[in-house]
């Protein structure tokens, strides 16, 4: 019997309850994370990355999110029909998170080396491990994230700390579990672009010496480039085009895709390249169809009604587009 992947994500829809109606943002969302793989996923402000993140972790706060379809398999288990258990031990030693805002993400009143220790603490769910212990592991998941004088830092509280330094401690903390999966949101977008760099170089060799499975989200496209096996590229709510990452660089098929690669490293939220005009839809009433057809240069009559299935036009490159269909 084959084994199933680490992570797999099918068909997932969510919804967000809002006035007037349903924000219907997810709009069955499949992707795949293999033991070790290091995934990028790309797309523009407001297309999805963040809710899919956090719906494979079970933290989308609900209400107003509902998730009204799919499932997220983790080795072979869906998440989504999880227990509290189960949670428990999937968000420490399976799955953890480094979140794009490290201050929204460290709490204010705490120490760091408290927070560090609750976390190392909550990851031994068999309570076998004792306060000496808890302090040698915090200090040396911080030697690791390469900060200086961490046992200084361990009594330290998050607004002594540059922002640079709060994001170590996050990867820090993020690490400290060693999870299975990583997903880095954003991580360093708050921080000027030097320290940014310097935190996602960090980030990736700490995952390539572990051999931790990673999703990467990153407006980067350089890093994306660099940094990963494999790219999912998403487009309001639906993955548009996935591809091995020298694939898709090369030969970006989706015609979204092949807007982002000409598109300027940094896209912010006021649509991406020059060469497609236009917004993100509204998800109150979203495109039918293909949800791209209102921007896409080659728009037929068929994409304006029914959603395009997703076609294989190489080894492991697959897009959602009527182009392509054989
Ligand atoms: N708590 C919420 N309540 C209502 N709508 C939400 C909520 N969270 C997200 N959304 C909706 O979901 C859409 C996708 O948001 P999400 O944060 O997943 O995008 P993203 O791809 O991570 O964007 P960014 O690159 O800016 O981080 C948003 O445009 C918004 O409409
Ligand atoms: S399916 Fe149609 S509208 Fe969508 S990207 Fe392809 S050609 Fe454009
Ligand atoms: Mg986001």
């Amino acid at each position: 019997m084959n084994t199933p992947p680490l992570l797999e994500v099918r068909n997932l829809q969510v919804h967000f309850r809002v006035f007037g109606g349903y924000l219907k943002v997810l709009d069955g969302v499949n992707l795949v994370v293999r033991a070790g793989e290091k995934v990028g996923l790309v797309g523009e402000s407001g297309c999805g990355k963040t809710t899919t993140m956090k719906a494979i972790l079970r933290i989308l706060p609900e209400p107003p999110a509902q998730i009204v379809g799919g499932h997220v398999l983790f080795r072979g288990k869906d998440v989504l029909k999880m227990r509290p258990q189960e949670l428990r031990r999937l968000r420490g030693r399976g799955i953890s998170m480094v979140f794009q805002d490290p201050t929204a993400a460290l709490n204010p009143v705490f120490t760091i080396g408290q927070q560090l220790g609750d976390v190392i603490r909550y990851s031994h769910s068999d309570g076998r491990v004792d306060a000496g212990q808890i302090r040698l592991k915090a200090l040396q998941a911080l030697k690791e994230v390469a900060l200086a004088d961490p046992e200084r830092l361990l009594d330290s509280y998050p607004i002594q700390l540059s922002g640079g330094m709060r994001q170590r401690v996050c990867i820090a903390m993020a690490l400290a579990t060693q999870p299975e999966l990583l997903i880095a949101d954003e991580p360093g977008t708050s921080l000027d672009v030097t320290i940014q760099d310097q935190i996602l170089r960090l980030l990736h060799n700490l995952v390539v010496e572990r051999n931790t499975s990673v999703i990467l989200i990153t407006h980067t496209l350089g890093v994306v480039r660099e940094v990963t096996d494999r790219v999912y590229v998403m487009y309001a709510g639906t993955i548009v085009e996935s591809a091995p990452t020298k694939v898709l660089f090369a030969n970006p098929m989706f015609p979204y895709t092949r807007g982002l690669m000409q598109s300027v490293p940094r896209l912010s939220g006021g649509g991406v390249a020059e060469g497609i005009p236009g917004r993100i839809p509204n998800y109150l009433n979203p495109p039918t169809g293909c949800r791209f057809h209102p921007r896409c240069p080659h728009v037929m009559e068929v994409c304006r009604h029914e959603k395009p299935p997703v076609f294989t036009v190489g080894e492991e490159h697959y897009v959602a587009c009527y182009l392509y269909a054989s």
